[in-house]
């Protein structure tokens, strides 16, 4: 590996891009390539072979593009399948988990909410850090169930989506929870929605910014870090609607090409 190759990030669809997003400002001189595998979202109701399958395609892809490090920015992806991609290939990789240990360590209700896909809350992953970190507490979770494919198709402002937080919130509320996790990279697109309904005493907590510290950590580590450069390019490809993937990357499409890949 050379540390002027790109970073590469995937996610089940245009969810990772909140992760992508910390990783671009944290780590402003580093090309990276992202793959948005919308075509097959979501991961989250797949079973663990369907997602490890779906991982290693687009793991190759990034491969093939010539990327140093890659992130996998889908809860679901990592708590699934994760250890397969570290046993197969040589290549370092970043996972994203729902962040249970801060929200638990920082609790006075003693009561944690975590939203996640079906496929993160099943994992065993999941499941032994939960163990770890949230001896104690109560830990309430939540399938986000129809949240994904709503992000997917660009409806976060709509009657749909706060209908469907609303009953997967107010549970949560009941049980007096002040730290609510999102365990899933497509919803920090939500957290104007998720504020309204949870009000200012529940601290929302997602994991982007850690996921982009771990990155440039390992990048440090592993002597990957780019130098001498005075900007960066990103190219953002995903198999389903282009304009979903540019309206979500918005804010950050200086030096970026967005475009349709068959994957
Ligand atoms: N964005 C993904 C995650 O972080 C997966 C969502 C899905 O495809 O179900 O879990």
């Amino acid at each position: 590996m050379k540390s002027n190759q790109p970073i590469g990030v995937f996610d089940s669809g245009v969810g990772g891009i909140s992760i992508w997003k910390e990783i671009v400002k944290l780590l402003p001189i580093e090309d990276t390539i992202y793959l948005a595998d919308s075509k097959n979202a979501p991961y989250g109701q797949k079973s663990r072979q369907e997602i490890i399958d779906l991982s290693v395609k687009n793991t190759e892809l990034l491969l093939s593009k010539g990327c140093k490090i890659i992130v996998v920015a889908c809860n679901t992806a990592t708590t699934n399948a994760i250890d397969f991609l570290r046993d197969n290939y040589k290549v370092p990789f970043i996972g994203i988990e729902p962040a249970i240990k801060p929200a638990a360590l920082q609790t006075k209700t003693n009561a944690i909410g975590i939203l996640a896909t079906q496929g993160t809350l099943s994992s065993e992953l999941f499941h032994s850090t939960s163990k770890k970190f949230a001896e104690g507490i109560k830990v309430v979770e939540q399938v986000g169930e129809g949240l994904v494919p709503l992000v997917e198709s660009g409806k976060m402002d709509t009657p749909e989506m706060l209908y469907l937080l609303n009953k997967y919130l107010y549970p949560m509320l009941d049980e007096h929870i002040d730290y609510l996790v999102l365990g899933c990279s497509h919803y920090p697109f939500l957290i104007p929605q998720i504020r309204k309904i949870v009000g200012d005493k529940v601290t929302i907590i997602d994991s982007g910014y850690a996921v982009a510290k771990q990155t440039r950590a390992i990048l440090k580590k592993e002597n990957l870090l780019v130098k001498e450069k005075s900007s960066a390019f990103h190219q953002l490809y995903t198999n389903a609607d282009v304009s979903i993937l540019k309206d979500i990357a918005k804010d950050f499409n200086k030096n970026s090409t967005i475009n349709y890949l068959d994957f």
